[in-house]
C-alpha cells in the first residue's frame, strides 16, 4: 500500500477524478485528495471524501496543529495531479503556494505526475508549454493530453486520458520512480503492432490466437508518455485507444502488412508485437461452410503469410531499429534463449522481446516477464511486472540504441 495524493485542480474533466480515485483505493493506496478551490466548484468535497475515507481541505488555514501544507506533501509517495489546469501548471512551475495544493508540491520529495486537461489552445500556447518545460525539467512528469472530444463540440489535444490509462502509469511511477517516464522519446516517431490477426475461413469463422494487445498497448502508452508520436496498428483489440496514440485497426495479416509497411517508412522505432498467422486458409468461402452429418469435416488447406518482421526489416530505413517480438516455450533441443537467439539471427532485427510463454502464461494477463536480446549481443531480463512497467523496461533498452542524430 501507498500514500498517494491526488491532486485535482478546476478544470470540467475533475469529474474523471473520482473514477481515478477509485482506481486508487482499489489497488488498496492509501489516497488523501487535495482539491483546489476551483476543482470544488466541479466535484464536491463529499464524494472525495466518501471514495477515500479521508478529509479534504483545500486551504492552508484548516488543520493548522496538523501543518499539512507540509506534512501531507513529505508523507507522501507519489503526487499525482490529474487534471492539471493550466492556471495550476504555471502556479506550479512559479512554485507559488497559496494554496494546501501548490504548497503539498513544494514539499513532496516524492515523484509527481501532472496530467493536464485543457482546451487545445490553453495547451499549446507558450506560457503552458514552457511551464511544462520547466517542469519536466525539475524531474516532473507531464503527461501529453489526449487527443479527442473537448467540453462542447470541440476537439483537438486537450482532453484527460482514461482513468485507467493514469492509473497504469502510476503505477510504473511507484514502481520504479518519475525518471521510467523521463521525456526521453520526443520528437521520435514509433510505431506499434499489437493483437492478433484473424484469417477468415468463411464470412462467420476465423483462424486467430490468444494475443489480448495489452503489451502493446502498454508499449504504446509509456511511449506516447514519454513523448513519442505513436502509432498502434491494432489486429482485433476492442481495448481504448491510449492517450495521444493513433490506433489503425486491421484484421488479417495482409491489412497487418500494408499497414505497418506505409506507417513505418518514417518512423524512428518499428515495434512487432502482433501475433500474426503464419498460415491462412488457402481460399475464403464466400458462404457459410454448412455443417454436413453424414460426412467427416473438409480439412482447410492452408498457405504461408508474408513474413513482415523480415519484411520490415529488409526495408528498414537507416537509423531505424525494428523491434520484434517473440512467444518462445523451450523443448527437448533448446531452451527458450536458445530458441529466441536463432530467431533473431534469422530476422535480422535489432532488438527481440522474448516471452516465455510455457504453460499458457502472458495470453491475456495483467503481468508479464521478458527478455530482451539485441543483435550485438547483449541480453536484459526485465522481472516480472506489469504489463506497463515491462513496457518501461522495454524502451529503457531502446531508447540509448536511438541514434542521437535524429534525437530532439
Ligand atoms: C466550465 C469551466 C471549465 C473549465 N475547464 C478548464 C479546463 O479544462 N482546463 C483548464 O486549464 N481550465 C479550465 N477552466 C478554467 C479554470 O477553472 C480557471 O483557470 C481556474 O482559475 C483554475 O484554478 P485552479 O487551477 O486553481 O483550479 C474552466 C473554467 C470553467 C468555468
Amino acid at each position: 500500500m501507498s500514500r498517494i495524493v491526488l491532486g485535482v485542480s478546476g478544470g470540467v474533466a475533475a469529474y474523471k477524478a473520482a473514477l481515478l480515485l477509485r482506481a486508487f483505493t482499489e489497488a488498496g493506496h492509501d489516497v488523501r485528495v487535495v482539491p483546489t478551490p476551483g476543482a470544488l466548484h466541479f466535484v464536491g468535497a463529499a464524494t472525495f471524501e466518501a471514495l477515500s475515507g479521508n478529509p479534504v481541505t483545500t486551504d492552508v488555514w484548516s488543520d493548522v496543529p496538523e501543518v499539512a501544507h507540509v506534512r501531507i506533501g513529505q508523507t507522501a509517495d507519489l503526487v499525482v495531479v490529474a487534471p492539471a489546469t493550466a492556471d495550476l501548471l504555471a502556479r506550479a512551475a512559479a512554485g507559488r503556494a497559496d494554496d494546501l495544493l501548490t504548497a503539498t508540491l513544494l514539499t513532496a520529495h516524492c515523484p509527481v505526475v501532472f496530467v493536464p486537461a485543457m482546451h487545445t489552445e490553453m495547451w499549446l500556447h507558450p506560457a503552458t508549454q514552457d511551464n511544462v518545460a520547466t517542469l519536466r525539467r525539475r524531474g516532473a512528469v507531464v503527461l501529453p493530453p489526449a487527443v479527442g472530444r473537448l467540453t462542447g463540440p470541440d476537439s483537438g489535444p486537450g482532453r484527460l486520458p482514461e482513468p485507467a490509462d493514469i492509473a497504469a502509469l502510476a503505477d510504473v511511477v511507484l514502481t520504479s520512480g518519475a525518471a521510467v517516464l523521463a521525456h526521453d522519446l520526443a520528437g521520435r516517431r514509433v510505431v506499434i503492432s499489437a493483437g492478433g490477426t484473424r484469417e477468415p475461413l468463411d464470412p462467420v469463422r476465423y483462424l486467430g490466437n490468444r494475443s489480448s494487445g495489452k503489451q502493446g498497448w502498454a508499449l504504446a502508452r509509456v511511449a506516447a508518455a514519454r513523448g513519442a508520436e505513436v502509432v498502434l496498428v491494432a489486429a482485433n483489440v476492442e481495448l481504448p485507444a491510449p492517450f495521444g496514440v493513433r490506433v489503425v485497426p486491421v484484421g488479417t495479416a495482409e491489412e497487418l502488412r500494408s499497414a505497418m509497411h506505409a506507417e513505418a517508412a518514417d518512423a524512428d522505432v518499428v515495434v512487432m508485437s502482433a501475433a500474426v498467422a503464419d498460415f491462412r486458409p488457402a481460399s475464403v468461402a464466400g458462404a457459410k461452410m454448412k455443417k454436413d452429418s453424414a460426412g467427416e469435416p473438409d480439412s482447410v488447406p492452408l498457405v504461408r503469410n508474408p513474413d513482415i518482421l523480415a519484411e520490415l526489416v529488409t526495408k528498414r530505413r537507416p537509423g531505424q531499429l525494428v523491434v520484434g517480438f517473440a512467444a518462445e516455450t523451450g523443448d527437448d533441443d533448446a531452451d527458450v534463449l536458445t530458441h529466441a537467439r536463432a530467431k533473431l539471427a534469422r530476422k535480422g532485427c535489432d532488438l527481440l522481446v522474448v516471452n516465455d510463454v510455457s504453460g499458457g502464461q502472458v495470453f491475456g494477463r495483467a503481468d508479464n516477464a521478458v527478455a530482451v536480446l539485441a543483435a550485438d549481443g547483449a541480453s536484459t531480463e526485465i522481472g516480472l511486472g506489469t504489463k506497463d512497467t515491462v513496457a518501461a523496461g522495454i524502451w529503457d533498452v531502446v531508447a540509448p540504441r536511438l541514434e542521437p542524430a535524429t534525437q530532439a
